[in-house]
């Protein structure tokens, strides 16, 4: 089976972290993001994977290749000017080289999810639909797309992050998961952008073509945030949602090789230290990423955040739901909490900062 992956969004809520590295090349559980993806794809019995990028599309390809090592082929195709979601899906499909019968899977690019992606499949055959979507229920549905099904399943309308409270009717959101019967993909206009959640779902719909929403409630989470990336991490690395690509047996904390821990630091919550990182006696590091190269000197305490490659974090410094860029240095004693963001190579002195969001 066929898939198509959207990976060239710019992941501008997830700055610094995205400031370098697009959003799927971004270490989660210590690898790229992407892996986890392309893993389990490839265990639901997909084959070809034609990755649609645009922002930083370079780093893709010299990371995974032609894919031989996953067990997949991946084909790349680049945007120039980024055509929207729908616009990525039908410049992508030129490199598909399936029958226009076939169904062929999409993923939005940043998304976790325990699915079982052979029964969307199933369930979509089965429904005999032009299109199927994997829907979640999540307590505010106003910032995804809407989709309120009936009695069996079928797409009554697609309604993308309503801005009005009365059009929020339902609590089933998108989960950014699709099937698609290839020549429906072919319908979408080519050479202009399109987003897909407001104008080909809508359009499809007015149509009245067969679209079949699969309400599946297991693990799902949109990386999009910082909180939610880190959540995500700690996640994989305790075996909360299983990924094949995890570098490592499932545990509270998960160091790779070339870390540096001493005796005497804490690590739990899942969190994960990156190859070169060092982390000093006494420090305590809970549910968080420390990327390649990192330093967390004595008795700091790091709870729910995000460090860059080669950050630094000085003594006692006190870190909560923080996200601190590539290269920036925290000096001692500082308290940064409540999604307290640190630009790349910004540098904060000693006792400078208690709280704040961003600096
Ligand atoms: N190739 C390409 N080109 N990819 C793109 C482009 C583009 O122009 N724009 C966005 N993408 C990719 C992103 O990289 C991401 O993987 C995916 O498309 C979705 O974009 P996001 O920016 O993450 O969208 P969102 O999270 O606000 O909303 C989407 O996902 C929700 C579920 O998490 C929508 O599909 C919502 O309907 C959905 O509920
Ligand atoms: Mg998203």
């Amino acid at each position: 089976m066929e898939a198509i992956l959207l990976v060239g969004g710019k992941g501008s809520r997830l700055r610094p972290v995205t400031e370098h590295t697009p959003k799927p090349m971004v270490p989660t559980a210590g690898v790229p993001f992407l892996a986890h993806q392309l893993t389990r794809a490839r265990a639901a019995g997909v084959d070809h994977v034609v990755l649609a990028t645009s922002y930083l599309a370079e780093v893709f390809e010299p990371y995974f290749g032609d894919g031989a090592s996953l067990g997949l082929r991946i084909t790349y195709v680049h945007e120039t000017e980024p055509l929207g979601t729908g616009g990525a899906i039908r410049n992508a499909a030129r490199a598909l080289t399936c029958d226009p019968g076939e169904p062929v899977l999409i993923f939005n690019g940043d998304i976790l999810t325990g699915l079982d992606i052979a029964a969307l499949v199933a369930s979509h055959r089965a429904a005999g639909a032009d299109v199927s979507l994997h829907l979640t229920r999540v307590e505010d549905p106003s910032a995804f797309g809407l989709v309120p099904t009936d009695a069996d399943g079928r797409v009554l309308a697609f309604t993308e992050k309503p801005e009005h409270p009365d059009e929020i009717v339902t609590d089933q959101v998108n989960a950014g998961c699709y099937v698609f019967r290839r020549a429906v993909i072919d319908t979408i206009p080519d050479g202009r952008p399109v987003s897909v959640e407001r104008e080909t779902f809508p359009g499809l719909l007015a149509s009245g073509a067969h679209l079949h929403g699969v309400v599946d409630e297991t693990y799902w989470m949109d990386l999009g945030r910082p909180a939610a990336l880190v959540q995500a991490s700690a996640d994989l690395v305790r075996g909360i949602v299983p990924s094949p690509a995890v570098p490592g047996p499932a545990g509270e904390y998960l160091v790779l090789p070339g870390a540096e821990v001493a005796a005497g630091a804490k690590l739990s919550g899942g969190t994960v230290v990156g190859a070169g990182a060092r982390i000093a006696a006494d420090a305590v590091v809970d549910g968080s990423i420390v990327l390649d190269g990192a330093r967390i000197d004595q008795g700091a305490q790091v709870n729910a955040s995000f460090i860059g490659a080669g950050a630094v974090i000085g003594s006692r410094t006190v870190l909560d739901s923080a996200v601190i860029g590539d290269r920036a240095e925290v000096g001692a004693d500082n308290e940064l909490v409540g999604g307290a963001r640190v630009w790349c190579g910004s540098v904060i002195p000693d006792a400078a900062i208690r709280f704040s969001p961003n600096c």
